[in-house]
């Protein structure tokens, strides 16, 4: 779960690349960077911007007067898994 001034997200703990803790990661503005290989993801959005297919999933957290309450996603609906073929893509940590 991350505080962007105010603004609250929660995304799954598992980096999409190799399952590094995200919550060691840092942040800077809009932009979740993975602590083990640097791969950077967009936190309002989820999207991926090292690889494109290497989402997050983000979770809807809504203030309830003191509270926040968190709605999980079904991360199995909304990721995307490379298919195909990806011998012309750069797949390396
Ligand atoms: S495990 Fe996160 S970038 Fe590799």
């Amino acid at each position: 779960m991350f505080n962007l001034a105010g603004e609250f997200f929660a995304v799954d703990a598992a980096c999409p690349h190799m399952g590094a803790d995200l919550s060691n990661g840092s942040i800077s503005g809009n932009t979740l960077t993975c602590a083990w290989h640097h791969w950077q993801f967009h936190l309002r959005s989820g999207d991926g911007l090292t690889r494109d297919w290497a989402r997050l999933t983000v979770h809807r957290l809504m203030r309830e007067g003191d509270d926040l309450v968190l709605e999980i996603v079904d991360s199995t609906a909304s990721t995307e898994s490379p298919t195909g073929d990806l011998s012309g893509q750069d797949v390396t940590p």
